[in-house]
């Protein structure tokens, strides 16, 4: 949800900038800008699109500057073109401004400059930030951001340069993430560490209401009234390697196929002589044992997987859960108390509902855990205890090896409640985790099915009514599918509860409608072929995902992707192989920007 880089130093900052630029668009791409230094200036170049048009349009001017911020934005207030693409200048070009948020107030505070003569340019909330920090400025930048900042509402991190003081960059962050970072040709400052990374991998981490001045030889920070905070760098284990395709057309199939391997470390790490450790995690054992209710709440593809845990948990450790969308959650008064437990799911560790919602949950005295892949994340630093997937970095926005890990965690948390709970011996307890053991090697497997999934997905690209079916554990697994489908190739599609279909949404069920019916839950299996008869026998082709050993049966299905034999409990890690395949494959044929879809970001922190 926009990305902000800055860098001061020795070397030109545009390079620096772009490249920054490069790795954080995933957070938001539909316009871009930078400002640096020109002669004793502040010079602002932006457009509407992508940063490889902003770099075309910098290498005509051929800027050359030792400080500048840039930024790539998902708009939010105003319409994505050149005229609302970030950076901000202040009337008379005293500042320039880069934000990730939203100001709440902006429309009061803008009624009031304009009233004290202030011209405005654009539609953005931003503007505002520029204009505050010329109206309260009386020498000195960092005082006048912390008079700025006093006057804001809502979610902000900015990145700000001032006229009057070359060299530096003035930021602060509430509730939107920031980070910075001293390498040897300078200082940097962005949204998140993946930008960073390249350059540097001491890495220091701001809090909410922190200021911070970035210069070249140094990083101080600041609390709200100007007294220094001292702060050390942490040092991160991230390679920069995922920034690479390494061979592949687009970053969504290298993720695809890296999904074995991810999902081994993730369970590996959880592994100790035979049985399920969360040793390290602060997940107290009689704790567990007093909980009364599971709250799992996410957003976007976590959510599905939170929808799957419901299943599982209840199954297993007979404890009643809840899954929710984190901005329903936050808003409809959850009966939360000591003996709740409230599970956080997020890729990102930053979503900004995700965190209104822990935050929700800790004020009223529930216990909470999360599931982070990003290490040092708001979430991850903020909840009681975390368990950390193993995803590595994820750039394609449309999740598929992080969401892989989310289920992967949560099929170890259903059974370490349920042995803590005494449902699960340890006899059962080792069953279960040598079955999990050899789910990677399932998913080598289902990835098999590429050249299949590439079929299907002529069909599907020319097919208007797309739905997927499932019961159970496959159900969260059929909106999961038919997100990815929607997500990147655009192609309208529904998920639904296979018993629910006949309540209504068949009537849309005609003659080249697409069925895609998840079979390989064996608990469901006869249920599902009395489904797929039904709306077969109303003119739907049918797609049907089974288990290799049942696909005799599957009778009436028009296309079979036969999958490996699985634990019943773990089939939505394999059946959701051939369903990423698909969405991947479909959007390819209908030429679509698989790694950075329309209207989307990867990291989203507005509500
Ligand atoms: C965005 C992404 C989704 C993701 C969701 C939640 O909408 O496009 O892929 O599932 O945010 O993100 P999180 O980082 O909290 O998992």
């Amino acid at each position: 949800m926009c990305g902000i880089i800055g860098y001061t130093g020795n070397e030109n900052a545009v390079p620096y900038l772009l490249k920054g630029l490069g790795s954080l668009e995933y957070r938001g791409y539909d316009s871009c800008g930078i400002s640096v230094f020109q002669k004793g200036k502040i010079k602002t170049l932006k457009c509407s699109g992508r940063i490889q048009t902003l770099s075309e349009k910098l290498c005509k001017n051929n800027l050359s500057s030792e400080t500048g911020i840039g930024h790539t934005r998902w708009a939010t207030h105003g319409k994505p073109n050149s005229r609302n693409a970030h950076p901000h200048e202040s009337q008379s070009g005293l500042f320039s401004v880069v934000h990730n948020g939203i100001i709440e107030n902006h429309a009061s505070l803008k009624e009031k400059l304009v009233k004290d003569g202030f011209v405005f340019k654009s539609e953005t909330d931003t503007e505002v930030i520029a204009q505050l920090l010329e109206q309260n400025y009386s020498g000195s930048a960092l005082s006048s951001l912390s008079k700025t900042v006093s006057q804001l509402e809502g979610s902000f991190s900015l990145g700000i340069i001032c006229r009057e003081e070359e060299g530096k960059i003035f930021c602060v962050r509430k509730q939107s993430p920031l980070v910075a970072a001293k390498a040897e040709s300078g200082s940097f400052v962005a949204s998140d560490i993946t930008a960073l990374l390249p350059f540097s991998k001491d890495i220091f981490f701001f809090n909410d209401d922190e200021l911070a001045v970035i210069e070249k030889e140094k990083i101080s920070f600041f609390d709200l009234s100007g007294n220094e905070i001292k702060k050390t760098a942490e040092t991160i284990d991230f390679s920069a390697s995922h920034q690479e395709k390494e061979g592949h057309e687009f970053f969504m199939h290298k993720e695809i196929m890296q999904q074995p391997h991810v999902i081994k470390e993730t369970i590996n790490a959880y592994f100790k002589n035979g049985r399920i450790s969360f040793e390290n995690i602060n997940l107290n054992k009689n704790e567990l044992q007093k909980t009364s209710r599971i709250y799992l709440v996410a957003c976007g593809s976590a959510y599905h997987v939170a929808l799957s845990g419901k299943y599982l948990i209840e199954e297993m450790a007979k404890i009643p859960c809840e899954a929710d969308i984190a901005s329903e959650f936050r808003y409809r008064n959850p009966p939360l108390n000591t003996n709740t437990l409230v599970i956080i799911i997020s890729q990102s560790g930053e979503t900004a509902d995700s965190l209104a919602a822990l935050r929700l949950a800790k004020n009223q005295g529930a216990k909470t855990l999360s599931v982070v892949n990003v290490p040092l994340s708001t979430i991850a630093q903020e909840s009681d205890s975390v368990i950390f997937t193993h995803a590595g970095p994820e750039i394609a926005v449309a999740t598929t090896k992080a969401y892989s890990c989310q289920l992967a965690v949560i099929y170890l948390l259903a059974a370490y409640i349920s042995s803590c709970l005494f449902l699960l011996s340890e006899e059962e307890e080792k069953d279960y985790v040598s079955k999990l053991s050899s789910l990677d090697e399932k998913i080598k497997q289902a990835l098999e099915t590429e050249p299949l999934a590439k079929k299907l997905s002529e069909i599907l690209g020319k097919s208007k009514n797309i739905f997927f079916i499932g019961r159970n554990t496959d159900y969260p697994v059929a909106m999961e599918g038919s997100l990815k489908l929607k997500e990147i190739s655009y192609l309208q599609s529904e998920a639904y509860g296979a018993g629910e279909l006949k309540h209504g949404t068949i009537s849309l069920i005609e003659k080249g409608s697409v069925v895609i019916a998840l079979c390989c839950r064996k608990s469901v299996f006869k249920k599902m072929l009395s489904n797929i008869r039904e709306v077969k026998a109303r003119g739907a082709f049918v797609v049907a995902l089974v288990s290799e050993n049942q696909k005799e049966l599957a009778e009436g299905a028009d296309f079979i992707i036969s999958l490996p034999e699985t634990e019943n409990r773990f089939s939505p890690s394999i059946e959701i192989i051939p369903l990423q395949l698909l969405g991947y494959h479909t959007a390819k044929i209908k030429g679509c920007d698989i790694d950075k879809p329309r209207n989307l970001a990867k990291s989203v922190t507005v509500e």
